[in-house]
């Protein structure tokens, strides 16, 4: 592992975090490439949330709310993309944002089911990295070949700002992604503008 990660993750004091982490930058290309890209600008790899897809966002909750992960009533819906998620917070730590699909109809169109059909529901979907400005460590991941999934979403200067690299992809399919992260002044996960992170989810890297 590399030390930059190491160091950071070493502070979590959490067997399961720490095991879906490694298992992460084990598997996603870009991941890695931001981890150069820190460590070349003399910086620090900061974890802002990390991303499970499941059937049973209760059930998956479990086990973290018995390591001291807490719902502190964040409940985020996409009804119109079908799925929805809760967050999980625990003190110096990543949040934890765990998400399903809506049983019914309304969740037939989502990427999620699916995805957790293929590669189950014991990794990560995607790690969010937080930056200080979005725009240039994109431009720095494009510089060392790492594709995008789409735009940005978020304006410049606003609450939250985010983006995601093009799908690693794993028997034929689109595996998992690196989240950029942009906040200013805000904690939370609603965008100024509506979501378009998950539809972007299923773009895959060109080679
Ligand atoms: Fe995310």
């Amino acid at each position: 592992m590399h030390p930059l990660l190491e160091q950071q993750i070493k502070k979590y004091q959490d067997p399961a975090m720490i095991r879906l982490i490694k298992e992460y930058f084990k598997e996603n290309e870009a991941a890695n490439v931001y981890i150069q890209i820190v460590q070349e600008q003399k910086g620090e790899v900061i974890i802002d949330h990390a991303a499970i897809r499941c059937m049973d966002v209760e059930q998956m909750a479990e086990a973290f709310l018995k390591t001291g992960y807490e719902h502190k009533n964040e409940l985020i819906e996409y009804p119109e993309q079908g799925w929805w998620a809760k967050v999980y917070r625990k003190k110096n730590h990543p949040a934890l944002f765990i998400d399903q699909d809506y049983p019914d109809k309304k969740g037939a169109n989502s990427p999620i089911t699916p995805w957790v059909r293929k590669f189950g529901d014991r990794g990560l979907h995607h790690i969010a990295v937080l930056v200080k400005n979005i725009d240039q460590t994109k431009k720095a991941l494009e510089q060392k070949g790492v594709e995008f999934s789409g735009d940005i979403i978020g304006a410049p200067k606003t609450r939250l700002r985010q983006i995601f690299t093009a799908a690693e992809i794993k028997d034929g399919a689109p595996f998992t992604v690196l989240e950029l992260t942009e906040r200013n002044n805000y904690e939370g996960f609603y965008p100024e503008q509506a979501d378009g992170l998950m539809k972007s989810s299923t773009k895959t890297k060109s080679r």
